[in-house]
C-alpha cells in the first residue's frame, strides 16, 4: 500500500462507514485530517480516537444539503489544518426510489447531498490548491452509477451525475496541478447497506474498501474501481441491450 502524501485532507461523511475508515487510516499515514458530517458525537469521537493515538484531527459538522454550511465548515477545517491538498467528497446517502409512486422530492434529497454536497465541497477547496498548483479531489461514486437500476434509480443517477461531473473538471485541472479520482466501489458493509434487502454479492467491509481506496489516491489513479468481480458485472450489465436489460432488472431487482 503506498502512503499518502498529502499534508492535510478533509473527509466528508466522516461519522461512519467508509469515511470513518478513510479518515482514520489517513491520521494513521500521518496526513492531518478535517472531519464533517452531520452527527457531530460520532465525528468528536472519531477525532479523540485519532488524536489519543498521535494524530491530527479537526472537526466541523455541516449538513452536506445545506451549500452555506458546508463551505463554512470547510474554509473552518482550512483554518484549523492549513491548506487542504486531498479533498475527499464521501458524504452519501442510499434512499431507495420506487418507480410505481416515484417522487421527485426524493430525487431531490438524494442529489442535494450526493451530487450538490460534492459539488459545494469541491467550490470551496478548489480556488486555494488552483493558488497553489497542487492539490487532488476525489469523489466517492458507485458501481451502480453505470446503469439506473430499479428502486435505486435515484441514487444511481446521482453517482453517474458525479462521475461525469468529475469527469469534466479532470481535464483541465490536472493540466493545473490538481488531480481528480473518481472511486466507484461494489458493496461495503456499512450502515448504508445494512439497510438493503437485496443480494449484496462481493461485499468487503470498510476498512479494506477505505484501503484500496487510499492505495488509488495515494498513487493519482483518474479512476478506482473495486471489487474486480462487480466492476466485470457491472460492465456486462452496461453492455446489455435495453431489452435485455429491462427484463432482467425487472425479474431481479423490482419489488
Ligand atoms: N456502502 C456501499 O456499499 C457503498 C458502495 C458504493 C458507494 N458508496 C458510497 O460511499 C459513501 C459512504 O457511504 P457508506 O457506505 O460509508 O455509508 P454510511 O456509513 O451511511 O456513511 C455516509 C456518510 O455520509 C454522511 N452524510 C449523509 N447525509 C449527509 C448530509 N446530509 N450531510 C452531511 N453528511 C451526510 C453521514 O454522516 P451523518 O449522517 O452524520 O451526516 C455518513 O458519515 C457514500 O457516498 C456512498 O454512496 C457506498
Amino acid at each position: 500500500m503506498k502512503r499518502n502524501r498529502a499534508r492535510s485532507a478533509i473527509v466528508t461523511g466522516a461519522s461512519s462507514g467508509i469515511g470513518a475508515a478513510m479518515a482514520r487510516q489517513l491520521a494513521n499515514q500521518g496526513v492531518r485530517v478535517g472531519l464533517t458530517a452531520r452527527r457531530v458525537d460520532l465525528l468528536e469521537e472519531l477525532a479523540a480516537s485519532i488524536r489519543s493515538a498521535g494524530g491530527v484531527a479537526a472537526v466541523a459538522p455541516a449538513d452536506a444539503a445545506d451549500r452555506q454550511a458546508t463551505s463554512e465548515a470547510i474554509a473552518q477545517l482550512e483554518q484549523e489544518l492549513g491548506p487542504i491538498d486531498l479533498l475527499i467528497a464521501n458524504a452519501g446517502i442510499g434512499r431507495s426510489s420506487p418507480s410505481v409512486g416515484f417522487s421527485a422530492e426524493v430525487v431531490e434529497e438524494i442529489f442535494r447531498v450526493n451530487l450538490l454536497g460534492a459539488a459545494v465541497a469541491i467550490e470551496a477547496v478548489l480556488p486555494g490548491m488552483l493558488d497553489r498548483r497542487r492539490g487532488q479531489i476525489v469523489g466517492i461514486s458507485s458501481l451502480a452509477g453505470f446503469r439506473g437500476l430499479p428502486g435505486s434509480s435515484a441514487y444511481c443517477a446521482s453517482k453517474a451525475a458525479l462521475s461525469t461531473l468529475l469527469e469534466g473538471l479532470r481535464p483541465d485541472l490536472t493540466r493545473q496541478g490538481v488531480l481528480v479520482t473518481i472511486v466507484h466501489p461494489g458493496f461495503v458493509r456499512t450502515p448504508m447497506t445494512e439497510q438493503s434487502r437485496h443480494v449484496q454479492p462481493w461485499m468487503m467491509d470498510a476498512d479494506r474498501a477505505a484501503a484500496i481506496i487510499l492505495n488509488g489516491i495515494a498513487r493519482g489513479r483518474r479512476r478506482v474501481d473495486f471489487p474486480a468481480p462487480t466492476l466485470a458485472l457491472m460492465r456486462l450489465v452496461r453492455l446489455l441491450p435495453a431489452p435485455i436489460f429491462d427484463r432482467l432488472a425487472a425479474h431481479i431487482l423490482s419489488p
